[in-house]
């Protein structure tokens, strides 16, 4: 049996979204976010569900926390919805959404959990979309003022900011194949789209150093391997070609200061605008770049192959592919010039059952989880800086358009009563942070 050691200060987390997990969509003076509108219109959401009380985390942020105690969590990702705090995207403030984030991040604190702050996971201000949404660069300045607001309220607190999570998503899901809110399908209004996250990134970033110089800035990506399905060149080419259409849109004008070239054949007459100076407000130097990994794609010149033989899926219809984790580590650590990295998110659906002595026995994602580890310390060992990982997620939650019907929970959620269940996988988390270890 080989053992593998993280490094003393590895910290270990584990991630959710304001939208998937706080409930309380209305209360206490929060503005609708486009999320609220999108699940409250017939026929977005798979089992027609809302996120109107999802966790309820609004109300027991104190005993979710108790539960990341009782793991011995480091550290927690969790995002901050926009809408809590400036109703309409900007201008007037909601005190009592700042107050929220105020004693959450007291609470971490108060139980030495290490507060990873994401400003935005999806949820834009309903107001800004009606001006336009993403597509109007204007939103990028109210972002950034946004930012400004958190940082000068919570900056003597939270040293990790990320600005965007998953900004690829936002552009195809949100504003080109429309499964998620806002649910356009517009290719130009697509590509603009990506270059306004872009400069809201950079002009974030700069306004945050403003109020606070020393915290550290960074961005969560995500991003698949690309496998070749065969050597043949063909098939290694298209590999190539689905990679380069993936990511490196962000990751070359964030760490090379310019789109790369292949997107201006891709995308042709669509290519945004792009002023003067943008580029140089993107390439902010950032102190983490976060990556998310779930699985690959096996690419030919047929296109994506799946299934993969042999291969096993999650709930998601997603490949298990954990060796492809560390391929992809390095070939980015390889291409890019690169800050330290934090695995931001990492984890399995699985149709989970309750048993009757009132467990989860959830061994297939205790498996997923142990493999992608001992991938990501083999690509430590590789030379690639890895700092921490945030397991998806701390609790089942409500998975954007799939509703309630996907659990990534390390902690099931009984949505009836609200009551939590540490799965066999929270408990072997737990003892992996223990021992700062995982054996094969
Ligand atoms: C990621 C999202 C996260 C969750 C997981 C399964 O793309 O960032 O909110 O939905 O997928």
């Amino acid at each position: 049996m080989t053992t593998y050691k993280f490094p003393h200060n590895f910290l270990w987390g584990a991630a959710t979204a304001s939208y998937q997990i706080e409930g309380a969509w209305d209360e206490e003076g929060k503005g609708e976010s486009i999320w609220d509108r999108f699940s409250h219109t017939p026929g977005k959401i798979e089992d027609k569900s809302t996120g109107d009380v999802a966790c309820d985390h609004y109300h027991r942020y104190r005993e979710d926390i108790g539960l990341m105690r009782s793991l011995g969590l480091k550290a927690y990702r969790f995002s901050t919805a926009w809408t809590r705090v400036l109703p309409a995207g900007r201008g007037r403030i909601n005190p009592p959404g700042l107050d929220f984030y105020d004693r959450l991040v007291d609470a971490l604190c108060a139980a030495d959990i290490e507060p990873f702050l994401t400003l935005y996971h999806w949820d834009l201000p309903y107001a800004l979309h009606e001006q336009g949404g993403w597509t109007n660069r204007d939103v990028a300045y109210a972002f950034a003022d946004y930012a400004a607001l958190m940082v000068k309220r919570l900056g003597d607190r939270v040293q990790y900011w990320t600005t965007f999570n998953e900004p690829s998503v936002v552009m195809f899901d949100g504003y080109l194949v429309g499964e998620h809110a806002p649910g356009i399908q517009d290719p130009q209004a697509a590509y603009q789209v990506g270059h306004h996250l872009l400069l809201a990134h950079g002009l974030a970033v700069q306004a945050m150093r403003g109020v606070a110089p020393h915290l550290n800035y960074g961005i969560v990506l995500n991003q698949w391997m690309a496998d070749p399905a065969s050597d043949d060149p063909a098939d290694i080419a298209a590999a190539q070609a689905a990679w380069d259409q993936s990511e490196p849109l962000f990751l070359d004008a964030i760490f090379k200061g310019h789109y790369p070239p292949q997107v201006y054949d891709l995308v042709g007459e669509n290519m945004p605008i792009v002023k003067d100076g943008d580029m140089a407000l993107i390439t902010q130097k950032l102190d983490y770049l976060g990556l998310n990994y779930y699985s690959r794609n096996l690419v030919s010149t047929a296109g994506n192959v799946t299934p993969v033989p042999g291969s096993e899926y999650t709930d998601m219809g997603w490949e298990v592919c954990a060796p492809a984790l560390r391929r992809m580590l390095n070939k980015i650590n390889d291409e890019y010039d690169l800050p330290p990295i934090y695995i931001t998110e990492n984890g399995a659906a699985f149709p989970d059952v309750v048993t009757p002595d009132g467990k989860v026995h959830d061994e297939r994602r205790l498996d997923y989880l142990k493999n992608h580890f001992i991938q990501t310390r083999l690509a430590m060992q590789d030379g690639v800086d890895v700092r921490g990982y945030f397991v998806w997620s701390l609790l089942d939650n409500f998975e954007w358009a799939h509703g309630y019907t996907k659990r990534f929970g390390l902690i099931r959620v009984e949505y009836d009563t609200q009551e939590r269940i540490i799965k066999d996988s929270g408990e072997w988390y737990a003892d992996v942070i223990r021992k700062n270890k995982v054996k094969e």
